[in-house]
Parts: C-alpha cells; sequence; structure tokens
C-alpha cells in the first residue's frame, strides 16, 4: 500500500509535467562542459496512465537518479501533440540525450529531423514509431506483435476448434503496443474463423475499460466467450464488469480473459484463475538505456533495434513462487 501511495504521489508530481533527478540544475550543453552531468530528456507518455507505465517511470527516475547524471522527465498526458513539443524543447535547450516512449507511431520525422540536425541521440524505449530509422539511435522494446500471437496461440490450444466470440479492448489508438496486439488478433481471427463481435479502445483504463464491456454484456450477453484486453488495467475493468453481470471468469470454463502487462497484482489474478492467459510486457527500461548511454559515451554505437526478450503466464501453470520472485 505505502508503494501505491509513493507512486500516486509521483504520478501526482508527474502529472505537473516535469520532474527532475539527478545531479545539479542548468541547461543541457552549457551545464555538461561546467559540471559534467549527462543532461537527459524523458519525454514519457502519462506517467500514473498504468500500473506498467508507473513501473516504467519508477524504473527510468530510479536507474538516473544518480551523479553525474540529471534526468528531466516530461509528462505528455498522453497527448501526442504535446509529446512532440516536449521533446522540442529538449532539442533547444541542448540536451545531451532524449529517450522517448512514444504515445503514437506517427508524426516524429520533423522533431527527429530537428534533434539530428542538433547531434542528440535519441533513444526508443517501450514504443515502436513510424519514422526513417537514421533519425534515432536505438530502438529497445517489445515486439507487439509477438506478445500478441503468444496471446491467440493459447487461445487455439484454450479453444481448440470450438467458436471463439472475442471482444477486443485496445489500447490507446495509434500506440505501437495497440498496433501490434490488435494486429495480431486481427491475423488470428482470420486464420481460424473466429468471430470478432466488437472492438475499441479502453485507453489502457480500468474505468473506461469497463463501462465498455458493460454496453457489450448488455449487447452481446453470453455469445461473448473471450475478452483480448490490451492491457492488465483494462482487464481488471472488464472482469469487473462480467462478475457484476454475474457471469462465469475465467478458469476452464468462464469467459476467457487474455491481457498483457504482467504486473504483479494481475499475476494474482492470473494464479486466482480470473485471468487466464497474462503476456509479460517488460517496463523496467531504465538499466537497458543507461547501458546504451554509457556505450555511446564511451565511443560505441549500440544495435539500431534490441527487442527485450517476454513470456507469457497462464492459469493453469502459474505458481506464488513466480509471483514472488517478479521485480514489478
Ligand atoms: O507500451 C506498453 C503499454 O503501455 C502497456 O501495455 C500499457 O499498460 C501501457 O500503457
Amino acid at each position: 500500500m505505502n508503494k501505491r501511495i509513493v507512486l500516486l504521489g509521483l504520478a501526482l508530481l508527474l502529472a505537473a509535467g516535469m520532474v527532475l533527478v539527478g545531479g545539479c540544475q542548468g541547461k543541457g550543453g552549457q551545464a555538461r562542459e561546467a559540471s559534467n552531468v549527462i543532461n537527459i530528456g524523458f519525454a514519457q507518455c502519462k506517467a500514473d496512465e498504468s500500473d506498467w507505465r508507473m513501473a516504467n517511470t519508477r524504473s527510468m527516475l530510479n536507474t538516473f537518479n544518480r551523479p553525474g547524471y540529471r534526468l528531466v522527465l516530461s509528462d505528455s498526458n498522453n497527448d501526442a501533440a504535446k509529446q512532440v513539443a516536449d521533446v522540442q524543447g529538449f532539442i533547444d535547450q541542448e540536451f545531451d540525450y532524449i529517450v522517448i516512449a512514444a504515445v503514437n507511431m506517427d508524426g516524429w520525422d520533423t522533431v527527429l529531423r530537428n534533434a539530428k540536425n542538433a547531434k542528440i541521440p535519441v533513444i526508443l524505449v517501450d514504443r515502436n514509431i513510424n519514422a526513417p530509422e537514421d533519425l534515432y539511435t536505438c530502438y529497445v522494446g517489445p515486439d507487439f506483435k509477438v506478445e500478441g500471437k503468444k496471446a491467440t496461440d493459447w487461445m487455439e490450444k484454450h479453444f481448440a476448434g470450438k467458436p471463439v466470440n472475442v471482444v477486443n479492448l485496445q489500447g490507446q489508438l495509434g500506440a505501437g503496443a495497440q498496433v501490434g496486439r490488435t494486429a495480431a488478433l486481427q491475423d488470428a481471427v482470420t486464420k481460424n474463423g473466429w468471430t470478432l463481435l466488437a472492438q475499441q479502445t479502453g485507453n489502457w483504463s480500468t474505468v473506461e475499460a469497463k463501462n465498455i464491456m458493460t454496453s457489450w454484456i448488455q449487447q452481446f450477453g453470453d455469445r461473448i466467450n473471450c475478452v483480448y484486453a490490451e492491457n492488465d488495467n483494462m482487464a481488471d475493468g472488464a472482469i469487473q464488469a462480467l462478475r457484476e453481470a454475474g457471469k462465469n471468469v475465467g478458469g476452464k470454463d468462464g469467459v476467457a480473459i487474455i491481457s498483457f502487462d504482467a504486473n504483479r497484482p494481475y499475476l494474482q489474478m492470473t494464479l486466482e484463475g480470473l485471468i487466464n492467459c497474462n503476456v509479460e510486457c517488460n517496463p523496467l527500461h531504465g538499466p537497458k538505456v543507461l547501458e546504451i548511454i554509457q556505450m555511446i559515451e564511451s565511443g560505441k554505437q549500440p544495435q539500431k533495434v534490441m527487442i527485450v526478450e517476454e513470456e507469457a503466464f497462464y492459469y493453469d501453470t502459474i505458481t506464488q513462487a513466480i509471483i514472488d520472485a517478479r521485480q514489478y
């Protein structure tokens, strides 16, 4: 409970727009010569949008809260245009590095070209984007379509040829995570002849997902036998709606629940059988970003694309020991 209060406090601070961690004050470039501090601008989506995002924010803040580094986090409140402006602000202030967890895949060419012209390395974390590869230094994060395939592979086994009538709670439209996970479901629906009853964005939010799921239950009733929720918070909202409607959720015979992120509280729900399949999306990017910056500082060039290893957890094989050993 304490951690969540601390995180909430942090999230409130972040919601105010900026959080400064690490070394001294001062502008980017000039501060570097004077104090030999590496100035990093981190353009975050929306720091308190989900359990996953709070873990991701915490990883970055904790990693760079050390001598020799100054990390300034800008919170775009999931507004793609504001995030691009935040990045331009880091360029104008001559930051040494810019790290971006992109709200949307599109709209990056101009500002990334400005960063390139200013000779500021750009490191993409978490979310992939649609932009020429020469406009950013590297991408470190998941392959979201592979994450989705892990979930649909489980669905194929679970339903074993029986009819699937699935509803899809999508992430914020245009986000790399949403595009990849939705594409995997679409491929599986086409391949298996499943019925996609409905599809709508819940914007990663528990409340939005619960409201959407409530209306789908009224519309489709017991036809729904699978919910494909593109993150834990939305899966939780869907489960709340189903349980309030008296539906049997999860387990062997209930409405099958697919989720992504595998935050610890939702792995607990997987162990309880409420979530059937939970695909990990690792938020702990801080150490990887530090490693990349240190590599660049020593004159080495990082790989262009670094896909992080991720696994999936299932209601009938997960254990408390697995959950207890998790970092987030
Ligand atoms: O990009 C990762 C996604 O962003 C997570 O699955 C979701 O919870 C977050 O909002």
